[in-house]
């Protein structure tokens, strides 16, 4: 765990440059638009221990599997996210020497990322080996307004000589990804241009073919006004940029605007791409940096004002929350239904970048809440649009007659996971995807969702888990072996309660949905509604739960209890995390658990459960759970407030809320926990506020955590937008768009007319 960062409600601010945490805060200070991202990287030169990150979403590269023993039914490669062409470069030299903070003794350094406007900044005073010193303000965003342009304000002062400043403002496509497997690069090229002050690179991914055209222009500026040098072209292996050089008068600043978009293949023809590349950058120059940031701010207002969470009392809690809004915003804006939600995001490159069931177990809820519905259906229908992909995978394992497997890991709707404990037995992630078209359905009231998408999904997933049980004669019941479930500290398990319990769920909503069913969906399906409805009735009535009568838990898998119940408090804690500490013999044999599984049912299906059977699973499972993936502590947040038990609750909500600005799990520098952000928001919304859709009906059953005074956020359901408050003596709800609206606080219904504010005393809610 490192504090290095400063506590401020707007401004992620970091004071003095620690080399050692450069990558962690190159982490914390990314920038995207949903379209394109980078990491907190220096526009100058930097010498030192770095890992650079444009990224550009959609665009990826299927890397060979590497793998001791190959296993029938691997896929042949994991898809990554791409390192892309840095499009910040700037090389500074002044009288002859590089500008490169390694080599310089560095002061007043400051990076800030205003989170309320969208953008980075950075100053700081360097002397370089020569004894020149300059002061360097820089600042950048990517436009969420222009969503395929980035714009940057680079400005030099020196600040004891006068002389020679040489500017090379480029486009570097010579760049690999980290987690090559072979230590290739991933990109060939295919054309240059330098023209004056633009220039333009178009590269091609190896295997996939994609295109990408990364163009600039770039201005210097001094005293107000554009200087007209000479601009000499540079040309090197996937590399081009323009260079020019100034005379610098000392405390007279040099300024430079540089512009930059990244278009695709993916969204125009090859041969169109320069063209359209070259239309953005004009169009983002034309306006100018200012313009361009004044539209961003104005942009950001907008989003905040839909997804702020203020918190009062609490300044390091605001500012962690606001981190994670800001940070899921910047990644998904559900304007492209092929686009999704890598756990990562565009911040680093583990976890490829790709698609997991993070996504629909955990993101789903903040962008139902926060943004139009269209944004979470397009989420959805990503899933639909790999629906036949997801068939040929089940296919690939043996599974027939339209069963759908989804990937645990995706880019293209392809298994690239491959580790046979997770790409084939971590099948519940075909439940979440299943249960995120339940949950969408529930909070929008959009039925008609099921007969456009939603069935054939059901279908797909229904028809999976039907050939997926077996039934044992020894039990005269189905059981569902080797499988793993979202506890992965346990593999290859016989009957995972939530596993099996989800899959009956599925299977019991997709019959209710039947209803929605149309001649096209059953042609297109081949469905034969007798038959296959009275099977998986048949499954729903006989599957096997295990379960611990004496204790009266659920078991989370066979044998269970066999294991040495050790408690985590009794843990050493110098053996933790875990999985950094022991062999995966001794994790797999352990009881310890990483996340939430058992748990994770009865967040999903909580109107399933008494207060008590919750309770005494709860009590059982927490003390065993390591919370090790950072997708669990906010599932436990949401189960503690649910029982009462707040101060828990808030326990479980610090460990996710400041987990990168913190860096409490060692791993930031990696790149940013984006779904486990979503997780955070939820702990707040379901959690603290207990925000529920039950009947059609919104519901809450809040608290306050002690340390706050108050918090408040907008959530839009359905054709409302309302603004909840939760204070030390009352909840005010303000109906801010939309008609009357009938809402639920604790036991009570209370209608919120149209435009109107409704402030509930506490002492008058009955708890
Ligand atoms: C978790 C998975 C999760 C993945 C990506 C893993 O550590 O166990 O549940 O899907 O990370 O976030």
């Amino acid at each position: 765990m490192k504090q290095y960062i400063k506590v401020d409600e707007w401004n992620i601010i970091e004071e003095g440059f620690i080399a050692g945490y450069n990558k962690i805060s190159e982490s914390i200070f990314s920038l995207g638009n949903g379209r394109m991202g980078q990491r907190g990287n220096f526009e100058e030169t930097y010498s030192g221990e770095t890992l650079q990150g444009s990224y550009v979403a959609g665009i990826y590269y299927p890397d060979k599997t590497r793998v001791g023993w190959w296993k029938n039914g691997y896929p042949e490669y994991f898809a990554k996210v791409l390192n892309a062409a840095n499009w910040i470069g700037l090389e500074i030299r002044i009288d002859g020497v590089v500008l490169d903070l390694h080599d310089a003794a560095v002061s007043d350094f400051r990076r800030v990322l205003n989170m309320k406007e969208g953008y980075l900044e950075r100053t700081f005073t360097a002397t370089l080996s020569s004894g020149k010193q300059v002061a360097v303000k820089a600042t950048r965003f990517c436009s969420i307004v222009d969503d395929e342009a980035g714009a940057l304000r680079y400005s030099i002062t020196p600040l004891n000589f006068d002389g020679e400043i040489e500017i090379t403002s480029f486009i570097d496509g010579a760049v690999r990804n980290q987690d090559a497997n072979y230590d290739e690069g991933f990109w060939d090229f295919v054309e240059s241009s330098i023209h004056d002050n633009t220039a333009y690179l178009t590269l091609r991914t190896k295997k996939t073919g994609f295109e990408v055209c990364t163009g600039m222009l770039f201005h210097v500026y001094q005293q107000g006004r554009k200087l007209a040098s000479a601009v000499t072209a540079v040309n090197k292996d996937k590399f081009v940029g323009g260079k020019v050089t100034v005379a610098a008068t000392r405390n007279q600043e040099t300024v430079i605007f540089k512009y930059a978009a990244n278009q695709t293949s993916e969204n125009h023809a090859t041969e169109e791409l320069l063209a359209a590349c070259k239309k953005v950058v004009d169009k983002v120059a034309a306006k100018g940096f200012a313009k361009l940031k004044e539209e961003q701010l104005d942009a950001w207002a907008g989003k905040w004002q839909e997804s702020d969470i203020v918190i009062t009392g609490d300044a390091a809690a605001q500012q962690g929350i606001r981190f994670n809004i800001f940070q899921l915003n910047q990644t998904y804006t559900g304007e492209d239904a092929r686009l999704n939600i890598g756990p990562k995001g565009f911040t680093g490159e583990k976890y490829g970048g790709s698609t997991y069931w993070d996504t629909e177990a955990y993101c789903i809820p903040f962008y139902l809440a926060t943004a139009d519905q269209q944004v979470a259906r397009n989420l959805l229908v990503y899933r639909y649009n790999q629906l036949d992909k997801a068939i040929e995978n089940a296919g690939k394992l043996g599974f027939n007659k339209g069963a759908a497997l989804y990937p645990m890991v995706t880019m293209n709707g392809e298994e690239c996971h491959n580790e046979w404990e997770i790409t084939f037995e971590e099948i519940h992630r075909n439940a979440a995807i299943a249960f995120a078209i339940f949950n969408y359905i529930r909070y929008t009231g959009d039925v008609a969702y099921l007969a456009e998408y939603g069935l054939e999904v059901l279908i797909g997933i229904s028809r999976f888990w039907a050939q997926r049980v077996n039934w044992s004669e020894a039990r005269k019941q189905y059981v569902m072996l080797g499988v793993t479930g979202p506890n992965e500290y346990e593999n290859n398990i016989n009957n995972n309660w939530y596993t099996s319990t989800m899959a009956t769920w599925c299977l019991q909503y997709t019959i209710e949905s039947l209803a929605q069913v149309t001649d096209a969906i059953i042609r297109k399906t081949s469905f034969d509604a007798g038959t296959e409805v009275a099977q998986w009735q048949h499954i729903i009535d006989n599957m096997y739960y295990p379960e611990d009568a004496e204790r009266g838990v659920f078991l989370q898998q066979d044998g269970y209890l066999d294991k040495e119940q050790i408690l985590v408090k009794d843990l050493d804690p110098s053996q933790r995390p875990l999985n950094q500490k022991w062999s995966w013999d001794r994790i797999l044999r352990s009881c310890f658990i990483k996340q939430a599984d058992v748990l994770q049912g009865f967040y999903f299906l909580e109107d399933r459960f008494d207060m008590d059977t919750l309770r005494r699973n709860f009590d059982f499972y927490e003390p065993r759970t390591v919370h090790e993936s950072s997708l669990s502590p906010c599932i436990h947040a949401i189960l503690a407030a649910k029982l009462g038990d707040g101060e828990r609750a808030y326990e479980f909500y610090l460990r996710t809320s400041r987990l990168d600005l913190d860096d409490y799990n060692n791993d930031t520098e990696d790149g940013l926990h984006i779904t486990s952000m979503a997780g955070t928001w939820m702990s707040v919304v379901e959690g603290f506020a207990g925000m529920r859709v039950r009947d059609g009906q919104l519901q809450f059953t809040p608290f306050l955590p002690e340390s706050w005074q108050s918090f408040a956020f907008s959530t839009r359901f359905r054709s409302n937008i309302l603004k909840v408050e939760i204070n030390k003596n009352r909840v005010v709800l303000e109906n801010k768009e939309g008609g009357d609206v009938a809402v639920k606080v604790y036991e009570d219904t209370f209608v919120v007319k149209a435009g109107s504010v409704v402030q509930l005393n506490n002492r008058d809610l009955v708890k």
